[in-house]
C-alpha cells in the first residue's frame, strides 16, 4: 500500500496517454498506466526508464469497452494501493467518414470506445474518488466542441462526453470531486496511423463524397504538420492533476483555444459552418 497519490490513466500504450503517464510519475504520483493490450507496453517502459520514473509506474490491463476488465483493474488498484485519487480518461480512437458511407454500426463502435468507455470507467472509479475527494480528468477534443466534416461519429461521441462531464461536474463537486475536460487540437500521436485508413480504397468508395473527402484529408494532413507533441499536450493534463482547483475546460494550445471559441461565441451556428465548409472545398 502506498501513501503517494494514485492516478489511473487509460490508453497509455502510445501518444497522449503515454506522455501523461510519464508526466504523472515525474510529478511523484503512483501511476497506474492501463492499456487494453499489455503486450504493447514496450514504448512506455522505455520512456519510463529514460525519464527514471519506472518505479512510479505500474502497468495494468484495462479495455474501456470491457466492463470486467475495468472492475478487475480497479479492485487490484485498491487492494494494492488502498486509494485512487484521480482518473484520467484518455483512451479514444478516431473515426473518419460520413454517415451514408460508414453506417450506423460504425457510429455505435465510435460511441463504445469514446463515450461509453468513459462512462463505464468513470462510474467504476467514482466510489474510490469519493473516498479520496479526488478528480476526474477526461481527454475530449476540440472535436467535442466544434463538429468537423467527416467526423460525425467521433465528434458526436466527444460532444456526448463533454455533455456528460459538464452535467456530472456540479454533482461531483458536492462530494469534493473536481471534473475537468481537456480539449487538444492535432497531436502527433498514433491517432491517425491507428485509423488504418487505406486512402485510395476509401476515396474510390466515397462516390459523390469523394471530392469533399479528398479536400478534407488534404487539409487534415496540413494541420497535422503543425501538431503538438504528446508531451506538450500532456502538460495541461498534469497541471489539472496537480493544481488546487482545475477549471472545468482546458484547451491544450493557443490554436485549440482560438478554435473552440468559434463555437462558444457562435449563437446561431453560422460562424462554425462558414469555417468548416472551407475544409471540404
Ligand atoms: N491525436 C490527436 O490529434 C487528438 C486530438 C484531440 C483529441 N485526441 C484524443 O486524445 C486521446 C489520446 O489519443 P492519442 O492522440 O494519444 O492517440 P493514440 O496514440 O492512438 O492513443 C490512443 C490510445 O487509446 C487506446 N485505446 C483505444 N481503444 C481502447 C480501448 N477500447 N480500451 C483501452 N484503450 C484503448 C489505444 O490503445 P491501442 O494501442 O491498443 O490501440 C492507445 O493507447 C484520445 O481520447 C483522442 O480522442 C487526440
Amino acid at each position: 500500500m502506498t501513501s503517494e497519490k494514485t492516478v489511473l490513466i487509460t490508453g497509455t500504450s502510445s501518444g497522449l496517454g503515454l506522455a501523461t503517464a510519464i508526466g504523472a510519475a515525474q510529478a511523484g504520483w503512483t501511476t497506474i498506466a492501463t492499456m487494453r493490450d499489455t503486450g504493447k507496453a514496450d514504448a512506455l517502459l522505455k520512456a519510463a526508464a529514460e525519464h527514471d520514473v519506472a518505479d512510479h509506474i505500474q502497468i495494468k490491463r484495462l479495455d474501456v469497452t470491457d466492463p470486467e476488465s475495468i472492475t478487475a483493474c480497479l479492485e487490484e488498484v485498491i487492494a494494492e494501493h488502498g486509494r485512487l485519487d484521480a482518473l484520467v480518461n484518455n483512451a479514444g480512437a478516431a473515426h473518419i467518414g460520413t454517415i451514408e458511407l460508414i453506417g450506423v454500426d460504425e457510429v455505435r463502435t465510435a460511441m463504445e470506445v469514446n463515450f461509453f468507455g468513459v462512462v463505464a470507467t468513470t462510474r467504476a472509479a467514482l466510489p474510490h474518488l469519493r473516498a479520496s475527494q479526488g478528480r476526474i480528468i477526461t481527454v475530449t477534443s476540440v472535436g467535442g466542441v466544434v463538429g468537423q466534416p467527416f467526423n460525425e461519429a467521433y465528434c458526436a461521441a466527444k460532444f456526448a462526453v463533454e455533455g456528460f462531464m459538464q452535467s456530472l461536474a456540479p454533482v461531483a463537486a458536492t462530494l469534493g470531486i473536481d471534473v475537468t475536460v481537456i480539449e487538444p487540437g492535432a497531436v502527433a500521436s498514433e491517432f491517425v496511423a491507428n485509423l488504418n485508413l487505406d486512402l485510395p480504397t476509401t476515396l474510390a468508395a466515397a462516390g459523390p463524397y469523394a471530392p469533399a473527402l479528398e479536400a478534407y484529408i488534404a487539409r487534415t494532413r496540413q494541420s497535422f504538420g503543425n501538431a503538438q507533441t504528446p508531451t506538450d499536450a500532456a502538460t495541461p493534463i498534469i497541471d489539472a492533476l496537480t493544481s488546487d482547483r482545475p477549471p472545468f475546460r482546458i484547451q491544450t494550445s493557443p490554436w485549440a483555444r482560438d478554435f473552440v471559441s468559434t463555437t462558444l461565441a457562435d449563437l446561431d451556428g453560422s460562424a462554425v459552418q462558414a469555417l468548416t465548409s472551407t475544409w471540404v472545398r
